[in-house]
């Protein structure tokens, strides 16, 4: 039988951060319901970050409780937390009805990246986690951990897979169920996807499973290049089963802007499906209905109305 490979779509967070345009909750509770309606496992909805530095996620407490209405039990609902603050915020949320899942800390394998994007150090950074995750893990929360520029640094350049091998293993013991090694300019190869999977699979052991049996690594591909891809593949032949991609491709760092250069968007879920499914693998997703979600992601950047 084929093996399964677990998708979350991004687009509500890694997409929308990255917007000018102005898009109504209601219109994003309504995307959100379109990509639910796929078979992703998980659709990371929203962030509970600064509204001073993304203004356009200023919304999430309001867009959550929405979404509260008709909680599907199939997917796992998940957000961005930088810290304590955004974590009292999800749980003030998810205090009547568990809507979020799992929340996911966020640093990086570069110090000027994790400078222009969380404001801290990578050490700052882990030890602002610490209380996040215990926190989190009290309230029944799954946690994941993203490793930004993973690969390649917009400031530093390329990135060596030690350097990350050591943020991930300082997550790992902080608690997180999950690490989410993020390429977060496009800049992975097949050949760098397999120096780094394999010094982490060296350093800490196989892609296990989690507490509840899902893939304890993920991949999150933007794809600058045309080179997401192949990187797949490599990583499913290195034994990934967990990958991130966003409909339309949307996506991209505000943090992560060079030279005026806007940052890149993630792979596209119809084109990571069928990577998956040519490699031999299965999702749950449905491609009729990917297709409906993408004309609305589509839609929406173009500022039609969509409900
Ligand atoms: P800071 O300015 O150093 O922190 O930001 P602060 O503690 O001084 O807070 C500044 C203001 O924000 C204060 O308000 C805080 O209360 C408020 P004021 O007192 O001035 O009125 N504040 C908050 N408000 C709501 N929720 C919160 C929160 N925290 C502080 N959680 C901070 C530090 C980490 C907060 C800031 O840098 C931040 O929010 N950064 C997030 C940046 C971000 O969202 N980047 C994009 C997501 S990461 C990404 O895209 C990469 C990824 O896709 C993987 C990849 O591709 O690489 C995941
Ligand atoms: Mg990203």
């Amino acid at each position: 039988m084929n093996e399964y490979v677990r998708i979350t779509e991004v687009a509500p967070r890694d997409g929308l951060q990255n917007e000018s345009i102005a898009v109504p909750t209601r219109t994003k509770c309504e995307l959100i319901r379109r990509l639910e309606a796929t078979g992703v496992d998980e659709v990371e909805v929203t962030s509970f970050v600064s509204p001073k530095w993304v203004p356009q996620l200023a919304d999430a407490a309001e867009l959550v409780a929405m979404l509260a209405d008709a909680k599907p039990e199939s997917v796992v609902y998940s957000v961005l937390v930088p810290n304590e603050k955004g974590l009292e915020r999800v749980l003030a949320v998810n205090d009547d009805t568990r809507v979020i899942d799992k929340v996911s800390v966020f640093t990086a394998a570069s110090e000027s990246f994790a400078r222009k994007n969380i404001n801290a150090s990578v050490d700052e950074s882990i030890d602002r986690f610490r209380p996040v995750v215990d926190l989190a893990r009290q309230a029944g929360l799954l946690v994941r951990g993203y490793i930004s520029c993973a690969f390649v640094c917009p400031f530093e350049g390329p990135i060596e897979p030690g350097a990350v091998t050591r943020v991930a293993a300082r997550l790992l013991a902080l608690g997180v169920d999950e690490i989410d090694i993020a390429d977060t300019i496009g800049g992975a190869t097949p050949e760098t996807v397999e120096r780094l999977v394999s010094c982490m699979h060296d350093r800490l052991g196989p892609c296990r499973e989690t507490d509840i049996g899902e893939p304890c690594l993920t991949l999150h591909l933007h794809d600058t290049r045309g080179t997401a891809v192949e990187c797949v593949r490599k990583a499913l032949e290195l034994g990934v089963r967990s990958f991130d991609s966003s409909a339309a491709g949307l996506g991209g760092c505000p943090f992560a802007s060079t030279g005026g250069g806007r940052a890149p968007g993630n792979i596209a879920t119809d084109v990571l499906v069928r990577t998956i499914m040519d490699a031999g693998f299965k999702t749950g997703v449905d491609l009729s209905r990917l297709k409906e979600a993408t004309g609305v992601a589509q839609a929406l950047l173009a500022g039609e109305s969509i409900s």
